[in-house]
């Protein structure tokens, strides 16, 4: 009666034969039927069935082993050599964030072969790395587009690991006189991003835009930006590279345009105190633009290259930052997948709601000091507590602060710039920020300053920009983040939450005003 009920079920789908094969070779066919099944729910319900809320994230500051000559061309096995001493520590790594679940591990920009080259000596280190929709797993087949060793190699090291490996290398793509724009050695080389899935499968493919000074000596900039996302069951991801962060295009687009929840963010930084060091830029990038970043950095002291982090909207959730030591290092942290969907994310944010509705504080005398070339206006903080309002052109800061007990060799002032910067490349910046200057000599504020010992029990600073793109920053004496510490409100204040944990070097709203740019920043610095 009951083998009856079971076959008359089951005859619904199987046949007799089939129905006795089921019972003689039971455990292999309950596991087959299974996986059948699991197969089905994922056809019918796509990626978005098995989304996780939640992810493990990996970045790896890497103390690049840099050649010994960039100034002579070397052979490409010796170059090959270079690149592999440089993976085998990305190896150890990705190794050790495997062991930790991380889902995905993000490594420096320059972190396989080091910088400085020419066009010429450059030439050994690099690939011709295939657009990512030729669908390929270069560890299973490494030969199908010549010889790439290094794509192989990062390829194994994530399919091997299970894991999503992000690096940054180098593109060549030939080219000859039917391209006007082909230069003449016949080649264009590119500064290059590239991320393989936990399969070793090629996904992403970025070519670096905005090339920093004298990289535009040995790599070329894409004619076009380049829009590169790839999605996974842990969000949406999208890649740029070092100086791009500065500027709209790919950055902003893949934020606004194409609404990534993560970006990946290899980077050989050079520290600037005090609104341009990475640790605090990154993390106000992600703060401001309202995704997470995934920073890493080269780490070079020699150059002030460290500072790398995991960072969220709402705040840093883990970062690094060592002047003393050559030592690499490897930050893993939980992220939020979809930060969008969080309760704390700031659906609508004003920059100058709160600043443009106030009556500006009393001003002070004032005087103009310089900040990383920039000449910005100034106001001491001469009391205690106090508001405090000082303006340039277009831009009104306002400050409210409280000092628990001011350090007698200490000046602290109130700064507003609202204009084009032009050193390093051209930006149009619109910044307010509290800082403590070089010394109680007030031609020093806006020099690089390390460490503080006045306290700061409250602070609200705000300003009538003309941007929605503003980036909080808060840095604390010894280069340190203030997690937890402040937060910013949805009328554009950024105000403290409590007694800083340190003293304060710096707390800043840095404004980026695109449209105030030069036309095509990336062709317009070009210098070949
Ligand atoms: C020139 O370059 C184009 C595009 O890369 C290629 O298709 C063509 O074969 C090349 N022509 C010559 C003469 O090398
Ligand atoms: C990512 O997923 C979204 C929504 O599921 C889809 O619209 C988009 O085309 C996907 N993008 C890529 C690069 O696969
Ligand atoms: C590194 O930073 C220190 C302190 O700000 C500065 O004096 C030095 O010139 C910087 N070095 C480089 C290579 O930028
Ligand atoms: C922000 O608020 C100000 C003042 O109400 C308003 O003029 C401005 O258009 C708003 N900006 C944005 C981007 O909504
Ligand atoms: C600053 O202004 C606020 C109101 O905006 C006021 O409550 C506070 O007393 C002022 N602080 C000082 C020190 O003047
Ligand atoms: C600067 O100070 C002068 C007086 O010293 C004052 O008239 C002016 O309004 C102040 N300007 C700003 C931008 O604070």
């Amino acid at each position: 009666m009951r083998g009856k009920t079971t076959f008359k079920i089951c005859s619904v789908w199987l046949d007799n034969e089939m129905f006795l094969s089921l019972r003689v070779r039971a455990p292999a066919m309950v596991s087959f039927l299974s996986s059948w099944s699991v197969f089905i729910f994922i056809l019918e319900m796509g990626l978005g069935a098995f989304a996780l809320d939640k992810y493990t994230a990996a970045v790896y500051e890497h103390s690049v082993i840099l050649a010994e000559s960039t100034t002579e061309p070397v052979s490409s096995e010796e170059a090959l050599k270079l690149m592999n001493k440089n993976m085998d520590i990305l190896e150890e790594a990705i190794k050790m964030a495997a062991k930790q679940g991380a889902h995905i591990i993000v490594t420096p920009e320059d972190g396989i072969y080091g910088f400085s080259f020419t066009r010429e000596t450059l030439y050994p280190y690099l690939e011709d790395i295939p657009d990512p929709q030729v669908n390929w797993i270069p560890c299973t087949e490494p030969e199908r587009f010549g010889p790439a060793p290094v794509l192989v190699r990062l390829s194994c090291l994530a399919s091997d690991n299970a894991i999503y490996v992000v690096a940054n290398m180098g593109d060549k793509k030939p080219c000859n006189f039917t391209d006007p724009d082909c230069p003449s050695d016949g080649r264009y080389q590119y500064n290059t991003d590239v991320a393989f899935d936990s399969q070793g499968k090629l996904v992403a493919r970025y070519h670096k835009l905005n090339l920093f000074m004298m990289e535009q000596l040995h790599f070329d900039a894409p004619k076009e930006p380049e829009l590169v996302t790839f999605n996974t069951t842990f969000g949406k991801f999208g890649l740029f590279t070092c100086f791009d962060i500065l500027f709209h295009d790919p950055a902003v687009v893949l934020v606004s345009n194409f609404h990534v929840d993560t970006i990946i963010f290899p980077t050989a930084w050079i520290n600037v105190l005090p609104h341009l060091t990475a640790i605090e830029f990154h993390s106000a990038w992600a703060m401001g633009m309202r995704v997470n970043v995934l920073a890493s950095n080269t780490h070079l002291r020699s150059r002030n290259m460290t500072g790398s982090g995991i960072y969220a909207p709402d705040g840093p959730t883990a970062f690094h930052y060592d002047a003393k030591s050559e030592n690499g290092h490897l930050l893993v942290a939980e992220l939020d997948s979809r930060p969008s969907l969080s309760p704390t994310y700031l659906s609508a944010l004003n920059w100058s709601l709160f600043a443009t509705t106030i009556k500006p504080f009393s001003e002070e005398p004032n005087f103009t000091g310089v900040v990383f070339f920039d000449e910005y206006t100034f106001s001491e903080l001469t009391k205690q507590a106090g508001n405090l309002t000082v303006c340039q052109k277009s831009l009104c800061c306002h400050l409210s602060y409280r000092m628990t007990e001011q350090q007698e060799d200490e000046r602290y002032v109130l700064g507003a710039f609202d204009g084009l910067h032009t050193v390093e490349g051209e930006y149009y910046l619109q910044v307010c920020t509290l800082l403590k200057c070089g010394s109680t000599d007030l031609q020093t504020c806006g020099q690089p300053v390390t460490a503080a010992y006045t306290q700061f029990d409250y602070f609200s600073l705000s300003g009538t920009f003309s941007t929605n793109y503003v980036l909080p920053e808060v840095l604390l004496s010894g280069v340190q983040l203030a997690p937890g510490e402040f937060q910013v409100l949805s009328d554009g204040r950024l105000v403290s939450l409590k007694h800083t944990s340190q003293p304060v070097l710096t707390v800043t709203l840095f404004g980026r005003w695109f449209e105030k740019d030069p036309p095509h920043p990336y062709t317009h610095s070009r210098i070949l």
